[in-house]
């Protein structure tokens, strides 16, 4: 439990909502009237400040712009028909958080810190939320290391902001399907390494080929293992699913792999409604022989932003494999059911929904 009195509170004078477009929000191109600034000075994190969002201006010299000390999360908050607002499985994203500040050596931000702010941001900024299906506020909470020195040495400051952002759909794809490159020569992440936690690094490595990937027409990755590149990993900034025959297959998460929400709900999910659940490693060439035996059904991505997304074909070395048209698909079942959590229109069995109160 938080206490509003640890926070300090300024409300924006006058509300910016009529300058957003939320029936059409795009993704991350709005923010909410309000953020979450709270700094970290000498061994201790000081008051919680609930603030107008805004610009902050940081000494040049700051560790965060030399030396990419900084970590993230991405969690979605949900209305539901009554226009109540829920969060879905914050505590993993908590957990996470404080993760990922381990590994990048950062002060590991209060419990109550986190929920007092996403409470109190919440009321505050509840009128941004569309409570219509695929729309979402999604919450950006993340740290930096904010010390001004020039010295490649983990900082002493450090700031946690959240920042929220009326949102629709992640991919302008979503409807269609997606495109996916199998890689074979580009790694997101290396055994001994950060991919599994949300360091901001390893989304900036990742750009460049995925540039390179856009340019022959597709709009994802699917990441191998730096080692050998014949495992599949990752797609993007989701996990990936591979259906072969009946089985979902998808890889064990480990120290190059992000431990995703949307994963494990929706191998939960896949689970309860009866469907072959089987993570273990999946190479590469298994995926190609059942493609060519006929076997390979589905592949999808799952990640917060984009929730769940088909793939349609993807590409390797050079050749592209269009995916069958199959009846009654997997992921859009697995989606409605986890959205139908998510809204609040179906029993929370699981108990993973949060009431903001
Ligand atoms: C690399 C990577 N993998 C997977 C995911 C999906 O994780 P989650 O379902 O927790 O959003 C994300 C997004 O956070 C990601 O950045």
């Amino acid at each position: 439990m938080y206490n509003k009195d640890d926070f300090s509170i300024t409300k924006i004078e006058q509300s910016k909502i009529n300058e957003a477009n939320l029936e059409n929000p795009g993704f991350g191109k709005f923010y909410t009237d309000h953020m979450l600034i709270c700094d970290y000075r000498d061994g201790k994190w000081q008051t919680p400040e609930i603030k107008p969002y805004g610009p902050m201006q940081l000494d040049p010299a700051s560790k965060i712009f030399h030396y990419g000390q900084s970590i993230f999360e991405g969690m979605k908050a949900f209305k539901d028909e009554k226009g109540k607002v829920w969060l879905f499985r914050p505590e993993q994203n908590f957990q996470r958080f404080n993760k990922s500040c381990v590994r990048m050596c950062m002060p590991e931000f209060p419990e109550e810190y986190f929920f007092g702010a996403l409470d109190i941001l919440m009321n505050l900024d509840k009128d941004w939320i569309t409570s219509k299906d695929g729309y979402s506020l999604y919450i950006r909470p993340f740290a930096i290391g904010i010390e001004n020195q020039v010295a490649a040495a983990p900082a002493t400051e450090y700031r946690v902001c959240i920042i929220c952002s009326p949102v629709k759909a992640y991919y302008t794809e979503e409807s269609t399907g997606l495109k996916v490159l199998i890689q074979d020569r580009f790694s997101r992440s290396a055994e001994g390494g950060v991919g599994f936690v949300k360091a901001g690094g390893n989304y900036g490595a990742s750009f460049y080929p995925t540039e390179l990937a856009r340019k022959e027409g597709y709009q994802q990755i699917i990441w191998t293992d730096s080692a050998t590149h014949q495992y599949m990993e990752e797609a993007g900034t989701m996990n990936v699913i591979f259906r072969i025959g009946d089985t979902l297959i998808t890889a064990p998460t480990n120290e190059r792999i992000l431990d995703g929400v949307t994963r494990k709900s929706i191998l939960k999910l896949a689970e309860d409604k009866g469907f072959d659940v089987d993570v273990r490693p999946i190479k590469v060439e298994e995926v190609l022989n059942a493609e060519k035996q006929g076997e390979l059904k589905e592949i999808f991505g799952v990640g917060t932003a984009a929730t769940l997304v088909p793939f349609v074909g993807f590409g390797y070395k050079g050749e592209y494999f269009e995916l069958p048209k199959v009846e009654n698909p997997y992921g859009p079942q697995l989606k409605k059911a986890l959205q139908d959590i998510q809204y609040n229109r179906a029993e929370d069995k699981f108990n993973w929904l949060y009431e903001i109160k």
